[in-house]
Formats: C-alpha cells, sequence, structure tokens
C-alpha cells in the first residue's frame, strides 16, 4: 500500500494549496438553504480526482461535488474535498481536506489535512494514527461528567430541530462543555488527539467521516451508531455517528436514549388532542 499511501498525501497537500490560494475570495452557491460550495471545493475535488485517475484508473471513487464512479473496483477513493465550507466560505480558518480509501467496504487508508496549521492526521489499517508524523491516542477521561464533547448539526434541520436541541440540551447538562467547529472530519481527528472525550452528529455523508473514522479506530476510540451498533462504513442509510474515546460510549448512549425518549414525550404532549 505504500504508493497508495504516498498519493493520499499528495491529493492532501495539492488540494491544500488550492484551498489557500482560494481563501478570503469566495463566492458560493447554494445546494439548499443552509449548505455552500465554493469555487474552491469543486477545483480541489477535480485536482484530487486527476491525480487518482492517473496513477490508479482501475479504482472507483465517491467524492462529495457530484464525482461517482462506480466500475465495481474493490478500490473505493472516499473524499471530501473541502470539509468545513461554511467556514471556509466566511474565512473562518477551520476546515480540512479528507481522503479515505476502502478495500471493498473496509476502510484501509485515511488522511484529513487541516489546511490552516498544517496539521496532517494520518492512518493506516493496523498501524495506528498520527499527527505530522507522531503516534496519537484518545483521552483516558472516564465520565462523562469530566468530558469536553463536539457535535454538528445537519443542513437539513428545520423539520428536526426539537429533537437535535433536545439532544444537545441533555449532553450540554451532562458533561464539561460542548463545542460546534464545523469539520466533522476534524472533531473525528480531535477525538483521536485527545482533545475532545466524544462526538456525536446525525445525517452525516460517507466522504464527511471515512478517513476520520479510520484515524479515530487507529488512536484506539470507538465508533458506532446512535444506540451503539456497529456503523456501516459506505452506506448512506443510519448516518447517525456516536464517536468517543471508548470509555464514556455507553454514557453517551443511555444519554441518545433519554433525550429520544424525552423528545418523543414532548412531541405527543404538544400533538392536539383527538376529537372523540
Ligand atoms: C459539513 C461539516 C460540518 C457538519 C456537516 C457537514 P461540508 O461538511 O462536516 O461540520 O456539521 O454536517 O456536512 O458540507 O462542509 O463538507
Ligand atoms: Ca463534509
Ligand atoms: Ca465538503
Amino acid at each position: 500500500m505504500r504508493k497508495e499511501f504516498a498519493i493520499l498525501q499528495t491529493c492532501l497537500q495539492t488540494a491544500g494549496q488550492i484551498a489557500r490560494r482560494h481563501l478570503g475570495k469566495v463566492n458560493y452557491r447554494l445546494k439548499s438553504k443552509a449548505n455552500l460550495v465554493t469555487q474552491a471545493d469543486v477545483a480541489c475535488q477535480k485536482a484530487m480526482l486527476q491525480i487518482i485517475r492517473a496513477n490508479f484508473p482501475q479504482h472507483d471513487f465517491l467524492a462529495e461535488e457530484n464525482g461517482l464512479k462506480n466500475t465495481g473496483s474493490p478500490w473505493r477513493w472516499v473524499i471530501d474535498p473541502i470539509d468545513g465550507t461554511t467556514n471556509f466560505a466566511h474565512t473562518m480558518p477551520h476546515f480540512s481536506i479528507s481522503v479515505a480509501l476502502a478495500c471493498k467496504n473496509d476502510i484501509v487508508l485515511g488522511g484529513v489535512y487541516d489546511v490552516c496549521t498544517d496539521e496532517l492526521f494520518l492512518a493506516r489499517k493496523g498501524k495506528g494514527a498520527t499527527l505530522n508524523g507522531k503516534k496519537i491516542h484518545v483521552s483516558t477521561v472516564n465520565k462523562l461528567q469530566d468530558a469536553l464533547l463536539v457535535t454538528g448539526f445537519p443542513y437539513e434541520r428545520e423539520k428536526q430541530i426539537n429533537e437535535l436541541l433536545a439532544l444537545f440540551k441533555n449532553f450540554i447538562l451532562s458533561c464539561h462543555d460542548i463545542r460546534r467547529l464545523g469539520s466533522a472530519a476534524l472533531d473525528l481527528c480531535w477525538v483521536a488527539a485527545g482533545r475532545f472525550d466524544g462526538y456525536w452528529e446525525k445525517d452525516l455523508n460517507p466522504w464527511d467521516v471515512c478517513a476520520g473514522k479510520l484515524i479515530l479506530e487507529e488512536a484506539g476510540g470507538k465508533i458506532t451508531d446512535y444506540r451503539g451498533k456497529k456503523w456501516q462504513t459506505l452506506s448512506l442509510f443510519g448516518r447517525q455517528i456516536l464517536a468517543s474515546n471508548g470509555k464514556i460510549h455507553r454514557e453517551m448512549c443511555d444519554i441518545i436514549k433519554e433525550g429520544s425518549l424525552s423528545h418523543t414525550a414532548a412531541a405527543r404532549t404538544r400533538r392536539p388532542a383527538a376529537r372523540v
């Protein structure tokens, strides 16, 4: 996998340079009410797909900005050209490039590059995870009450806003604090590096999380769906993510369960009584 790993890093560096050049000169269009896309997203993706096509013409890929090649190859690159586009478009220096390589449904390589801090997170399956060449490991915090958490909110949020806020409320009353930084790939990497202890978010896509998942697991962390069940890597369904250092995972699952029960009960009492 030496060549694949080198190409993955070339992709990240090349896209990083493009993003840096575009930063501050951003014009965007909307994919939906709150979902932005910039010229930089498209240019970064184009450059990375060119590199991949030139080096691995047989490989498939799945990239966020309408980049799909699906010939049935066991090898598939999963790419988010800019993760944190809303930050990028507002010149907030917190966004990343995320690239993973999967063999069948197994992620074997993952890399996330934080362009503004020049932090490069890398992982190879079974070989650990690194940040700028140094091994990283999840935190040792073992109680939710001592944890710093991170989360994100889906773009399609209107219909589920009460449910999202109910969960946020339950978490913020149970831990040290919560951050919302705006790049799911970096959220996962920051749990991997022990900066956060846990992360939850729903309605994510494979390109947001594939690289970060491997980095987190290789750093000793755990990633599941909201019920604590195995997370289906490349499926577009069941897109909830619960990630942690492993030690507070059960407590986080319990909070989510309580949150959804109290939300369902509140929704029931809000509903007008049926006519008799
Ligand atoms: C988004 C970011 C954000 C998360 C959103 C994602 P994008 O990706 O990861 O943190 O909350 O759900 O869609 O659109 O910037 O690539
Ligand atoms: Ca993304
Ligand atoms: Ca993106």
